[in-house]
């Protein structure tokens, strides 16, 4: 159901929520809220009383049809609505639409423009993205644990192995000051920000998601080494970068989550200079899955990625067929405990995460059965780090 929907049956308790942050996009998305609001039965509400978790608000978006209008990939508003845990929304973002931060002025036309255009747009165009009603944590069409953990749980670093693993690749890598280092799918940018601390060489990070960079710029800001590192959104099929640009790559738990894993493991050889190295660390099985294993997987924790993972010799046949050298390093699942992970994830996010465990039934449950999950079959799970030389 989108906007046109709303109208067409007259309902009465349609919300839009929109950024109205101090940007023009900020000014627009509110003035487009507010041209919404005065012009179909849909009513405005504060989205910084849903940030500032009024009860009374709370409930009613619960039960009602709700449009978020952001204006940049800051993404404010659906940030305020995941953080309050309130899912079933419209979504807007002026960026998607193709407006510019910094470069749109707002006019009354445009207003119109871009009310009329969310207005008559349908689900299949992408204006309006239709979230799935999200009753569980985890659903047909939110199947991924790795999202789960992200945008449920609020963890930051999403690799099998946690910081240890990390610190083992870069110790394998051998990385110096002078290197220039890429770290593919690089997430929210935490290891790229510890490289750049750690050997003050210069980092490039890359992700598919705009707004997991947006977080990573302003972490490495905050970490004050944005001098040192760069990021930017690009698919790794696909890198936007010359050959031989890079002396190394790392990239952590994402080849299971590519279609393509061949073509990724092709580009960081590409954009490798002769000689450079690659370090991996991916999930890996210690013997061939069994199909019954596989849909137990699947269903247990609820992870589509998992019929990815291959084993240990199936990884190194892999990127046999693109590097000169390769080295497998294989490692038993380990288990972050809560006293771990505040240490990795830094005390803030850890007692947010420590807060959700307790307090959402779904959010434990689901935690609960992916470390059940891990522990049950340790004749099969393990993780990889791969060390792969041009
Ligand atoms: C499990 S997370 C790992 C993130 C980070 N490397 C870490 O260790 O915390 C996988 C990441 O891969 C990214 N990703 C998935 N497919 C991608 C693609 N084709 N190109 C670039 N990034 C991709 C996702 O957006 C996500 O940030």
């Amino acid at each position: 159901m989108n906007i046109q929907h709303l109208e067409n049956k007259q309902m009465e308790n349609g919300i839009v929520l929109a950024c109205s942050g101090a940007s023009d996009l900020g000014e627009l998305a509110d003035k487009v809220a507010r041209k919404i609001r005065n012009t179909y039965p849909i009513n405005m509400k504060c989205l910084a009383m849903v940030a500032a978790q009024d009860k009374g608000l709370l409930e009613t978006l619960q039960s009602s049809e709700t449009l978020v209008i952001d204006g940049c990939p800051v993404d404010c508003g659906k940030k305020i609505m995941e953080e309050a845990w309130l899912s079933n929304y419209r979504y807007v973002r002026l960026t998607d639409m193709g407006y510019v931060k910094g470069q749109t002025i707002v006019t009354e036309e445009l207003i119109n423009e871009i009310a009329n255009k969310i207005i008559n747009s349908d689900g299949a165009n992408r204006i309006i993205h239709n979230k799935p009603v999200e009753k569980e944590c985890c659903t047909e069409e939110n199947c991924d644990m790795f999202d789960f953990m992200s945008d449920y749980v609020g963890l930051k670093i999403l690799h099998p192995g946690g910081i240890e693993a990390t610190n083992n690749v870069l110790d394998m890598l051998k990385i110096e000051k002078n290197m220039k280092v890429l770290d593919i799918a690089c997430g929210k940018g935490r290891t790229s920000v510890h490289i750049a601390k750690k050997y003050g060489c210069q980092v490039i990070g890359i992700d598919i998601l705009e707004n997991s960079i947006e977080e990573a710029k302003i972490y490495a800001k905050k970490h004050g080494v944005d001098h040192l590192v760069t990021f930017q959104a690009a698919n790794a099929e696909n890198l936007p970068f010359a050959d031989n640009e890079f002396d190394i790559t790392i990239a952590q738990a994402m080849l299971i989550l590519v279609d393509n894993k061949e073509k990724v493991i092709r580009e960081a050889s590409r954009v490798l200079k002769p000689g450079g190295k690659s370090g991996w660390i991916e999930l890996s099985w210690k013997k061939p899955a069994k199909e019954d294993f596989l849909l137990n997987a699947s269903k247990e924790i609820c992870a589509k990625c998992i019929s990815n993972v291959v084993t240990f010799n199936d990884w190194e046949e892999m990127f046999k067929q693109v590097f000169a050298n390769v080295k497998v390093n294989s490692f038993d699942m380990d288990f972050r405990g809560f006293s771990e992970m505040i240490k990795e994830e830094g005390i803030l996010i850890g007692l947010k995460v420590m807060f959700r465990y307790m307090t959402k039934p779904t959010i434990r449950k689901r935690m609960m059965k992916l470390n059940n999950f891990f522990k049950t079959y340790p004749e099969y799970i393990g993780y990889g780090i791969y060390i792969t030389e041009n």
